[in-house]
């Protein structure tokens, strides 16, 4: 059985999949065994309870600097021994000690095709109005492993969606998620507890049947 730590900073719709998924039996041999947030409050966390999940929150708000929030989130981490971490809408950028020491077995999901539209700057509905400033008509989103990088890591799945000239953000946002997101991420989940990917040379392979 993989066990899955969830990061979460908001609503937790990508969190809601994975734990729909699950129960649904479209994610096996996994299970969610913490969720962490770094914002008080957020509806992710409810969620979380809702699903009899451990929850928390840490936040950088209640440490001196940055160093001391990255040790107390990696020990809380730490303290489930995930075999999985999942970005699942976790806005905060994850520190290099932590990348190397779940090398590979960190995956987030990002709003857009990777490379278009990612890095610094670009995350939650920034993501969307950038890509109607842009005026493209597709775009999509990514599920990949974390490296050092800024939405640099090899990627594991991506699914485009168009975009329609009457699209406000929030529109456009929906859309992805609900065309995108919630599939990519949990189909994700399930191939890594079943042992169907795995990273050669920076590149996700497919195992064949
Ligand atoms: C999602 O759209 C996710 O792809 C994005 O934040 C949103 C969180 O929504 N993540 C990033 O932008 C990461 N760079 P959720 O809390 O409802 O899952």
């Amino acid at each position: 059985m993989l066990r899955v730590v969830v990061l979460v900073s908001g609503g937790g719709t990508n969190l809601q999949a994975i734990i729909d998924a699950i129960e649904a039996g479209r994610i096996t041999n996994a299970q969610i065994v913490a969720v962490i947030s770094n914002n008080p409050g957020v509806k992710s966390l409810e969620r979380a309870k809702k699903a009899g999940i451990p929850a928390f929150c840490i936040s950088p708000k209640s440490f001196a600097d940055r160093e001391l929030f990255h040790e107390a989130l990696l020990a809380k981490i730490d303290e489930f021994g995930p075999d999985l971490v999942v970005l699942a809408g976790f806005l905060v950028r994850i520190p290099k000690t932590m990348v190397h020491k779940y090398s590979n077995r960190i995956v987030n999901i990002h709003p857009s095709l990777i490379p278009s539209f990612c890095g610094v700057g670009y995350y939650g509905l920034k993501v969307h109005e950038k890509v109607l400033e842009r005026g493209v008509k597709v775009t999509g989103a990514t599920v990949h492993f974390v490296n050092e990088g800024m939405d640099e890591g090899p990627i594991i799945a991506q699914k485009a969606v168009y975009v329609e000239q009457s699209d406000t953000p929030e529109i456009l946002q929906r859309r992805v998620m609900e065309q995108a997101e919630w599939q990519l991420l949990p189909a994700a989940i399930d191939d890594i507890a079943n042992g169907r990917i795995s990273v050669v040379d920076g590149r996700v392979i497919r195992k064949e049947d």
